[in-house]
């Protein structure tokens, strides 16, 4: 029984196969409305989600699948105190694979541990949410049709963001792949990923404050929100919460066919004007996220199709 609790736990060719299957259930969706037929999915939210959840329990559905669970910790037995560990031995009983949402970096992997059925980390904490990278990938692939001989941008909250230690991660072990990480001194991404990720395997990054400097060298920008939730103290949040705000003025340096991306929700780092930029791809990241979900579970419950 497989797991998906860290990007690396799928390898490079699992990957792009997993993606070649999202890029074909996307041209003809309704091919593949029966292949979960019988199957059920439960999602256990124990922290805020709109895209995450929904478009899980959406790839569920559109396979004839269907779908429970719980969109808060207060709602379920969390609220009594039950560990995790006992929650996912139940949860064995009533489903065939579950996505977990949990403020705890760990959690998922925990559960898994104990669990029956195939877990899915939904994003644990401020540590890693490797089905948002499959779609990042997915969104990619489809702008820039590769994914190695990239120069990305990371810019925001690289300290807390999930999004962006889990995109590393993955993209890391493709050819020629370039990091630009803009963010405030306060929110570097953690020392554990620049060790054992980029400078264990001599990836080329640097580290800026300005993204004016940096912009024009770009193929990807992957913008994020600052994430709130995570910090100690209010001052510190209010102090940081808008150190990026990109603009259709900053956008005219990028290069024509550089994409920016955003895992969403979005709050201020995104100027509202930008959106009609053609380069922009953050809402085509929520379109194949539900397409790169479809994908996964069927990859994960073994489900055959022509
Ligand atoms: C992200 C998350 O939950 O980490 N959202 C998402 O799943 N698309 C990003 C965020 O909350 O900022």
């Amino acid at each position: 029984m497989r797991h998906l609790i860290d990007p690396l736990d799928l390898s490079v060719v699992e990957i792009d196969r997993l993606l070649d299957l999202a890029d074909k259930i996307a041209e003809n969706p309704k091919d593949y409305s029966q292949v979960c037929s019988g199957k059920k999915l439960a999602t256990l939210f124990y922290e805020p989600s709109t895209r995450t959840r929904l478009s899980f329990e959406a790839a569920m559905l559109n396979m004839g699948g269907s779908v429970l669970g719980f969109s808060s910790a207060d709602s379920s037995s969390a609220a009594k105190g039950e560990s995790v560990a006992d929650t996912i031995r139940a949860v064995s009983c009533y489903a065939d694979i579950c996505a977990i949402r949990h403020p705890k970096e760990g959690a998922p992997l925990r559960a898994s541990n104990y669990s029956k059925i195939p877990v899915i980390n939904a994003g644990d904490g401020g540590h890693q949410h490797p089905t948002q990278t499959l779609t990042d990938l997915m969104t990619i692939r489809a702008k820039k049709h590769r994914l190695n001989h990239l120069t990305i941008g990371l810019c925001g909250d690289l300290k807390f963001g999930r999004t962006v230690h889990s995109l590393i991660k993955a993209l890391s072990r493709y050819e020629n792949i370039r990091f630009v990480l803009i963010s405030p001194e306060e929110l570097r991404v953690p020392d554990y990923i620049i060790d054992n990720v980029l400078k264990a395997q001599n990836i080329p990054y640097e580290e800026v404050e300005n993204i004016e400097d940096v912009i024009s060298q770009l193929d990807i920008l992957y913008m994020t929100r600052v994430q709130k939730e995570r910090f100690f103290n209010e001052e510190d949040y209010i102090r940081l919460k808008d150190s990026y705000i990109l603009t259709t003025a900053k956008m005219k340096n990028a290069k024509p066919d550089m994409a920016v991306l955003h895992p969403l929700p979005r709050v201020n780092e995104i100027a509202l004007e930008v959106d009609d930029d053609p380069r922009t791809a953050y809402f085509d990241q929520v379109q194949n996220g539900v397409y790169v979900r479809m994908a996964l579970m069927m990859t994960l419950l073994e489900v055959e199709h022509a």
